[in-house]
């Protein structure tokens, strides 16, 4: 029985109470913590950069897997080394210099990840696989969390999954994902939820971790 992994999004959540929401997630025992990146340039929003992630790294030994939704990240890519992430995840439609991100993550020791968007078809990361750890599916338009669910992305995965044979990555989406959306990418075949809102918008959101975690089991 595969147990799904869990990486919440603290974009959502109380910065002022930071602390709280680490010792939170440290306790729920989550696999990772999610760090969504963004410039207002790829993505219509702003939010954090390498500090913020480095201040957090001095808290909790939990993974980080941060995801830069920003443009030509190869410009930024050693800071956020630099910073302590565990994963660091680009966007295809955000550099033509992937492969030398790859390589240089490679030889910092920091796992590899691409994600696409909604729009991009899966098709076009087929020839990266050979260089990455992970997979990421948005299941939204990056930008903010809070946003619908769009389940037509799942076939990314079902495709995904084929190659996972050849090749040693795992596959995760983000966005949307909550009660009601976890068993639908976990049908489709997810290793990895990512989520936001539905975490930290709620009253109880160690209460909605453990709902997250037992709703895939099978
Ligand atoms: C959106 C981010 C997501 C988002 C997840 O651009 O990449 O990680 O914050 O938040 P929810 O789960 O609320 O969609
Ligand atoms: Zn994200």
């Amino acid at each position: 029985m595969k147990k799904i992994k869990l990486s919440p999004s603290i974009l959502d959540s109380d910065f002022t109470r930071i602390k709280y929401t680490i010792n939170l997630l440290k306790k729920s025992n989550v696999d990772f913590i999610h760090f969504d990146v963004m410039d207002g340039n790829f993505v219509p929003n702003l939010t954090f950069g390498p500090k913020f992630i480095s201040q957090i790294r001095k808290l909790t030994d939990l993974p980080f897997d941060v995801h830069l939704m920003i443009k030509n990240p190869e410009k930024y890519i050693d800071d956020f080394i630099d910073a302590g992430s565990d994963y660091i995840t680009i966007h295809y439609e955000a550099t033509k210099n992937i492969i030398p991100i790859f390589k240089k993550l490679k030889t910092k020791r920091v796992k590899t990840g691409i994600s696409i968007k909604p729009k991009t078809d899966v098709n076009k990361i087929i020839n990266y696989l050979k260089f990455l750890d992970l997979v990421l599916i948005m299941s939204v338009e990056p930008g903010f969390g809070g946003q619908k669910f769009m389940p037509e992305v799942l076939d990314k995965i079902k495709i995904l999954k084929k190659f996972k044979k050849k090749y040693e990555f795992l596959i995760s989406i983000d966005g949307g994902i909550n009660p009601d959306t976890a068993p639908l990418a976990c049908d489709a075949g997810v290793d990895i939820l990512v989520s936001g809102s539905a975490i930290f918008k709620s009253k109880n959101p160690i209460k909605i971790i453990k709902k997250l975690y037992n709703i895939c089991k099978k």
